[in-house]
């Protein structure tokens, strides 16, 4: 690929801190849009229904839109829950909500997604890519680094939330693992 340049919508300023971070090397250029979000089921169905709605609006060659959210096992049952709904399940109960609904679960499984779509204007292709971390809820709230989901959220084979260690989430993420499948597509090119 040789213009470096890549556009990622999104409105939430800490996935395109990571995604920076990530991708460097290529010139990671934000753009908010307000996004309609689909009554859908999946990320993917999400993922390419945001794209739906900016591939005309924009026209840089490369189109990135994702997106996030955690996954609970003892709550999912014919889809991923609350996945695509996790910002109103977070906005609805909070934190301390979420503990507290889970407070005599024994399973507290969890995982953090992210889906990706990148939209290639020279090839008109439409791809996606998922990267996910395998966890468990926290019974407390710990660390205050991160956003959403992070002060929650301890990776599998570690004691602390990513929320706590922003290093350990830089290295093993669910953005991190979707955004280097992102890279190598773009070195591809
Ligand atoms: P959206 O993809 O911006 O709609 O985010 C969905 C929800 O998942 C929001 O409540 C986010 O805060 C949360 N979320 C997305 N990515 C992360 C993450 O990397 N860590 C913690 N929470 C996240």
């Amino acid at each position: 690929m040789k213009d470096k340049e890549i556009i990622f919508i999104t409105s939430n300023e800490d996935k395109v801190k990571e995604v920076k971070e990530i991708l460097q090397g290529f010139r990671v250029v934000s753009k908010s849009f307000p996004f309609i979000e689909i009554q859908g089921r999946s990320f993917e169905d999400v993922v390419f229904h945001k794209l739906s709605q900016v591939i005309e609006l924009y026209e840089e060659n490369i189109i990135v839109v994702e997106d996030s959210g955690i996954v609970i096992d003892t709550f999912s049952r014919s889809y991923e829950f609350p996945g695509i709904y996790s910002k109103p399940f977070l906005n609805a109960l909070n934190l301390e909500g979420i503990l507290d609904i889970m407070k005599n679960k024994t399973n507290r499984d969890a995982r953090m997604v992210c889906c990706v779509g990148v939209f290639n204007r020279l090839s008109l292709e439409i791809k996606l890519f998922r990267g996910e971390v395998r966890g468990v809820i926290s019974d407390k709230i710990k660390g205050s680094r991160g956003f959403g989901y992070d002060p929650i959220f301890i990776p599998r084979g570690y004691d602390v939330t990513f929320g706590e260690d922003p290093k350990i989430k830089s290295i093993l993420s669910h953005r991190k693992l979707a955004f280097e499948k992102v890279k190598d597509y773009l070195l591809s090119l």
